[in-house]
């Protein structure tokens, strides 16, 4: 039986170790014969360390040496050497030493790796990069953000515990709720055509636990969605779940400020600033178009209908009798930008479906654009105040219906402000967001449902309009919004049965779908309901900002593409038809393949 064992790691060695004998066992990351030596950098995920092997002092070795391919994992024995003046690598733990290899043994020989590990100036392709994922956590950034995802999770569990809070796994093997997404089905073989869903969040489990009496509840939990993926959305991700009885909201954002706080510290050594702002809803779309505002920058949406309505411009005078409303943003400097550059940006704003976009720019105190000549000047002095906008600068208008303008503002400021880099960087801005309406009208489906879910209380003074008009109702919910991402959301419950069948009323649930889905919890709520209240947050969207990524991909070790595919392991995949007939299942898919 062999030793595999390693009395360093690639990442400890320095001058303090020179004479001695060590054990390193890594991978082969560089190779390379300079002046007859051979050089070898092992690397493991700890560092690298240069391995050197001299013809004259053991030539079996060099040979052996010299046919080591990238890659294979090798084990060695050396003495380690303060490397010869001017040689030391000040950038490296390990630079100021080398090994000389007495001993060496190929554990594992590899084949050449389809893409580079040795070089990260290389780029390679998504879909390389995940069908061989192995290999590309290998490489070592994906290790490292890793890493500060396992910090983040002991961070939150030794928080919580302090708080008195309990941890406790929910199942993964659920019932299809209401909670507004579509849920991944498991067919069952003892119960054909019946079907656990997996989890799209453990909201009931967590509101029955606090029926049971632990009124301290959190989970690190696993989340299922069978939802269109984004840069930011996995339909598979993990929450940082909490809930708790007899608390305000003020409680829970006070209790979790505490959470965020110790995992920066722990992550980045980041004090981050507390109490976090809070912003209504309604001031977060009126001032940036969107309920998740970057606020890391400046150049908020500007309504500017009751100065423009008074100009000749046609475009903007008809929009404002059609309803709709017109916005500008003030570009800091963007006099400079040329009829190309607006024209990209015009182009932008289209794909959001904004047909247009006006400007106008400010330089030596004069407005200049085609525009100009709609606006007396005591209109182009109300913009210029209410936009605050300086010699230099350019005002971008967007006239449409509402959302439409306030989506494509959105966008387009955040897309500027990337290009001319007003992005602090290492800035972490939080924000609070509440006031948030209970419904919305889902014009594809017609009927109303819930912004966050159907368990959430509608403000207590709101309760009366729920049936007369119910869009102008406003829930208890709050969501935390970390530099333009939604990292987490939650509500006061709703602890009272007759409030929570109205609700699903109000959302056309028929009695029998009330009964047949939600019956049991609706009972549940009848044995002595505490009121109670939590949050979720999307752990993995945490983690992507601590590890400075905007890819949510880059903080999930086996994550899927962006079409809900396992590339490494493909899958979904087609099963055997003994498995189908098992489960009483048979597809409409023409052709059932064997795996
Ligand atoms: P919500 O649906 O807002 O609330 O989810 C909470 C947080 O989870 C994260 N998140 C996601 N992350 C990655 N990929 C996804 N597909 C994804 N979907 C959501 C977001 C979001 O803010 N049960 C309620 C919480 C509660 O009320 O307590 C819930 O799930 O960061």
């Amino acid at each position: 039986m062999h030793d595999y064992r390693r009395t360093h790691s690639c990442g400890d060695l320095n001058k303090t170790h020179a004479g001695e004998t060590v054990t390193l066992s890594g991978w082969v990351h560089k190779r390379r014969d300079l002046g007859g030596l051979t050089f070898v950098d092992l690397r493991d995920r700890y560092g690298i360390t240069q391995l050197i092997f001299d013809p004259n002092k053991n030539a079996d070795l060099h040979k052996l040496a010299g046919n080591l391919k990238h890659e294979s994992v090798i084990s060695i024995e050396g003495i380690v050497h303060p490397r010869v003046e001017g040689m030391a690598n000040k950038n490296m733990v390990t630079g100021e030493i080398e090994i000389e290899v007495s001993h060496l043994e190929l554990l594992s020989e590899s084949l050449v790796p389809p893409f580079t590990l040795n070089d990260d100036t290389y780029e390679v392709n998504e879909e390389l990069r995940l069908k061989y994922r192995y290999l590309d956590i290998r490489k070592g950034n994906l290790l490292k953000n890793l890493t500060i995802r396992h910090k983040a999770m002991v961070a939150t569990r030794r928080f919580l515990d302090g708080e008195k809070f309990t941890e406790v796994q929910t199942p993964i093997m659920s019932k299809s709720t209401p909670e507004g997404a579509r849920e991944y089905l498991v067919p069952s073989r003892i119960h054909p055509a019946h079907f656990y869903a997996l989890p799209q969040s453990p909201q009931i489990y967590k509101q029955l636990l606090m029926i049971s009496g632990l009124d301290r509840y959190f989970q690190i939990a696993p989340c299922f969605r069978d939802e269109d993926l984004r840069a930011e959305r996995q339909p598979e991700f993990t929450q940082i779940d909490i809930e708790m009885s007899f608390g305000k909201p003020e409680d829970i954002k006070k209790l979790t400020e505490g959470m965020l706080k110790e995992i920066f510290k722990e992550c980045l050594n980041v004090e981050i600033e507390t109490p976090i702002p809070v912003m209504s809803y309604h001031d977060c779309l009126e001032n940036y178009g969107t309920d998740k505002p970057d606020v890391r920058f400046d150049m908020p949406l500007v309504r500017v209908d009751d100065i423009v309505k008074d100009s000749t411009f046609s475009i903007f005078t008809d929009q404002l009798k059609n309803e709709g409303c017109i916005k500008g943003i003030c570009v800091k400097g963007g006099a400079e930008i040329s009829r190309k550059g607006i024209d990209v940006y015009t182009e932008f704003v289209s794909r959001l479906g904004l047909k247009g976009l006006a400007w106008m720019k400010k330089q030596n105190g004069e407005f200049s654009s085609s525009i100009v000549k709609f606006f007396p000047s005591e209109l182009l002095d109300k913009l210029s105040n209410v936009l605050h906008v300086e010699d230099g600068d350019m005002i971008l208008f967007a006239a449409a219906k509402e959302s439409v303008v306030n989506q494509a503002l959105d966008h387009l400021r955040r897309h500027i402000a990337k290009e001319r880099k007003l992005i602090p960087e290492n800035a972490y801005k939080f924000l609070w967001v509440n006031d948030f309406p209970l419904f919305e009208f889902d014009e594809e489906e017609n009927r109303l449902t819930s912004i966050h879910h159907p368990f959430t209380s509608p403000h207590f003074d709101d309760i009366k309009l729920i049936d007369e008009d119910p869009l102008n109702v406003r829930s208890d919910a709050y969501d935390c919004v970390l530099n333009g991402f939604e990292i987490g959301g939650g509500s006061q419950r709703i602890h009272n049965q007759e409030l929570q069948k109205k609700i699903f009323k109000t959302l056309n649930l028929s009695e029998d779908d009330i009964k047949t889905r939600m019956g049991f919890f609706i009972e549940a709520l009848q044995y002595g309901t505490p009121p109670h209240l939590g949050i979720a947050f999307g752990l993995d969207r945490i983690a992507m900002i601590l590890c400075n990524t905007d890819n949510i991909k880059d903080v999930i070790a086996f994550p899927k593409s962006l079409n809900a595919t396992d590339l490494m392991m493909q899958s979904p995949s087609m099963v055997e038809k003994v498995q189908l007939d098992e489960l009483k299942i048979k597809t409409l898919a023409e052709e059932i393949s064997v795996i």
